[in-house]
């Protein structure tokens, strides 16, 4: 026997589709949000003293840091990297884009940065901030070639995973292949970088990874494992954090926050 079935079917319908219209309007908001270049933290390195005006290291900051064209090749591979002078006048300068941000974008997050830094650290010699789209760091100390373990950022929501529905193995699992990924694709465009989603029941997870190009895919490997064991208690049962370094970075969010475009190395072809 038949009990009205168009009765049941609106029933049916009508919490189904109020639930994906607040989805919907959930992920939107957010999303739109997250696309700009929220400033997140910074450093001021007070261990590496300060410089005097018109120090030799003044002028060593000036070289590194004026002399970036709007063009630069730097901006489309969203990194650069460089050292100048010796001694207590060395400076090691660090850029990196996220990688998803390339130029225009990497410009002008390098820009804010810079203003940032010099008027949160003023007169520092080492010094570092982290936005939202960059990182960027200033330092006496020649590390380039080794893995920062020193210099972490993990920012994470304060709203607990739903535990009932999902758990750290389902963004543990999308973090691992995308480090597959990236070590796979190798670092010819400044950087290993990877980003996808993976479907959860009536969710989405996105994810990225991201690894300095002066790391072999070794050390790429070994500095995203070791980061997230360390940031464990940061990251672990969260709906969505970040951990972000010199040397390597990952994401997890239940919300879209990268832009899709594969980075075009123009760079390359010319
Ligand atoms: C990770 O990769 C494995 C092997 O290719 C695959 O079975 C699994 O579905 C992937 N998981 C995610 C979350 O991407």
């Amino acid at each position: 026997m038949y009990i009205l079935p168009s009765e049941s079917k609106r029933l049916f319908l009508v919490p189904i589709l109020a639930v994906m219209a607040i989805q919907f309007l959930f992920v939107r908001t957010v999303s739109s949000v997250n696309m700009t270049n929220t400033y997140l933290h910074h450093k001021c390195f007070v261990d590496q003293g300060k410089y005097e005006p018109g120090s030799k290291y003044e002028e060593n900051l000036n070289f590194i840091i004026e002399p970036i064209p709007v063009t630069s090749e730097s901006f489309e591979k969203g990194t650069k990297m460089e050292m100048i002078g010796e001694g207590p006048d060395l400076i090691s300068f660090t850029l990196q884009c996220r990688g998803d941000i390339s130029g225009p974008r990497c410009r002008s997050c390098y820009a804010t940065a810079l203003s940032a830094l010099h008027r949160r650290c003023p007169g520092y010699k080492g010094r570092m901030i982290w936005y939202d789209q960059c990182i960027l760091e200033i330092s006496t100390i020649d590390s380039l070639d080794k893995i920062d373990y020193n210099n972490n950022l993990c920012v994470s929501n304060a709203k607990k995973m739903m535990a009932h529905y999902y758990s750290n193995s389902d963004w543990l699992d999308l973090i691992h292949n995308l480090t597959t990924k990236a070590l796979r694709q190798g670092n010819s465009k400044g950087m290993y970088y990877a980003a996808g989603e993976t479907r959860l029941g009536m969710d989405n997870i996105y994810a990225m990874v991201q690894c300095s190009f002066y790391l072999s895919s070794k050390d790429c490997e070994k500095c995203l494992r070791h980061n997230i064991k360390h940031y464990e208690d940061c990251c672990f049962n969260r709906q969505g954090a970040r951990v972000l370094g010199k040397s390597c970075s990952f994401r997890y969010e239940f919300y879209p926050f990268f832009f899709e475009k594969s980075r075009r190395p123009k760079y390359l072809k010319i």
